[in-house]
């Protein structure tokens, strides 16, 4: 990835025209509604801050921003949202919005945007029709759209129908993302296809990017962590700008590096201490899962810092192995998800030494997930887009 300092370099550049644009929009009295809001929750001032801290180190930023992103909670205008659901199982909203209590990631969210949710509206039918609409019509050329889900393709897209009058969810998402000026697509299976798009793939199911031709910032996951959606969220809202991305369009600042890079199980690899069967002595020690498939030296994402459900525990921490949900094509290039994957050269301590470098590990995978590691070990997109582009791109 990008060293540091060209990143800093690049925000600084920026600073100006963020603190223009917060002054801009900035309200005292939303301010204080959203702190009512946090002690309404639970949450201190101090909770908060340190909460802004925290973003502002996960999203690489420089600590000047530090005050920028707690300043953003009280913009008076709500970035408007509009937020789709296609091919899936709404498995990433769950995760999202759905936690026994909403943490102060969640309440950001909901204060500074959320205009449009198929999911969680309480409308139906053809109500919910007329709400997009205006929606659309309202906000166009301003909003971000949110797409949740694959896009089957296939037979003109007949594989899914929404709504009460069976659109298609290709035309559907073709129709508000033509309006909007960011497009998110939020999990695997809208950044890269999914599940849906697993061999066979009956329905000709692809990403967002893939099946539309325009340009995608992709925050993939299965599902993805609330920090990556957030930052992205505040990125745009403080920038007006996509983040840098690597060659997958997924943000530099939470899918730069690996998830074996931060694993807490990562001294047990060092030290060739594994576990060999579920249950046994190195399972109750918490040894490294790699014998038992774990995929997290070929997987670039972040939930080995961050963790889900605030920070409580994550897929390696509960005693599985990462399985690389946010990798291209995982179902197939994956799998098996219980065994090492041979042809990924990993070199493990005890074996013919150290393990390979995450660029030596891009020339050895087969498939789409060596493509892409490979890609991501050469190459990112350190200028973010400020806004959408209708031109189709080269698939
Ligand atoms: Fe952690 Fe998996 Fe790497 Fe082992 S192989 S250190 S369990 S990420
Ligand atoms: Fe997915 Fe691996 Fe994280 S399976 S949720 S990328 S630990």
């Amino acid at each position: 990835m990008k060293n540091t300092k060209e990143l800093y370099e690049y925000y600084y550049s920026l600073l100006s025209g963020v603190d223009e644009r917060i002054n801009k929009l900035y309200s005292k009295e939303k301010e204080e509604h959203f702190h009512r809001r946090l002690e309404e929750n639970g949450f201190s001032r101090r909770d908060f801050l340190k909460w802004a801290s925290f973003m502002t180190a996960a999203m690489m930023l420089p600590p000047v921003f530090e005050s920028r992103i707690a300043k953003a909670a009280a913009i008076k205008e709500r970035t408007p949202v509009i937020w789709l659901h296609l091919a899936e199982c709404t498995g990433c909203t769950e995760s999202f919005l759905r936690t026994r209590a909403p943490d102060i990631a969640t309440l950001i969210f909901d204060e500074i945007s959320l205009t449009y949710h198929d999911t969680l509206m309480m409308a139906s039918g053809k109500r919910v029709e007329e709400h997009l609409e205006k929606a659309i019509e309202r906000y166009s050329g301003r909003y971000i759209c949110v797409i949740e889900g694959a896009i089957p393709t296939k037979d003109g897209g007949i594989y899914l129908r929404v709504g009460p009058d069976g659109e298609t969810g290709y035309h559907r998402a073709k129709r508000v993302t033509e309006h909007a000026k960011y497009v998110l697509a939020f999990g695997t299976c809208a950044s890269f296809g999914g599940v849906q798009a697993a061999h066979p793939n009956p329905t000709g199911a692809k990403g967002v990017r893939k099946a539309l031709g325009i340009e995608v910032v992709n925050v993939p996951g299965c599902p993805p962590n609330s920090v990556n959606m957030v930052g992205t969220m505040l990125h745009i809202l403080l920038f007006d700008r996509t983040p840098p991305t690597d060659l997958l369009y997924r943000p530099l600042w939470a899918y730069g590096s690996r998830i074996h890079d931060y694993c807490e199980r990562r001294a047990h690899f060092d030290a060739g201490e594994f576990v060999e069967e579920w249950g046994d002595e190195g399972a109750k020690k918490g040894w490294c899962l790699y014998k038992m498939g774990c995929k997290g030296p070929l997987t670039y994402n972040d939930c080995s810092r961050y963790r889900f459900n605030q920070g409580i525990n994550w897929p390696v921490g509960a005693g599985h192995g990462c399985i690389g949900c946010s990798e291209p094509g995982f179902w197939d290039t994956m799998a098996p998800f219980e065994e090492p994957n041979d042809k990924a050269g990993i070199r493990i301590p005890g074996g013919k030494g150290v393990e390979a470098t995450a660029d030596e590990i891009g020339t050895f995978v087969a498939g789409a997930t060596a493509a892409a590691i490979a890609i991501h070990a050469t190459g990112s997109i350190i200028r973010g887009s400020t806004g959408k582009s209708s031109k189709k791109e080269k698939e």
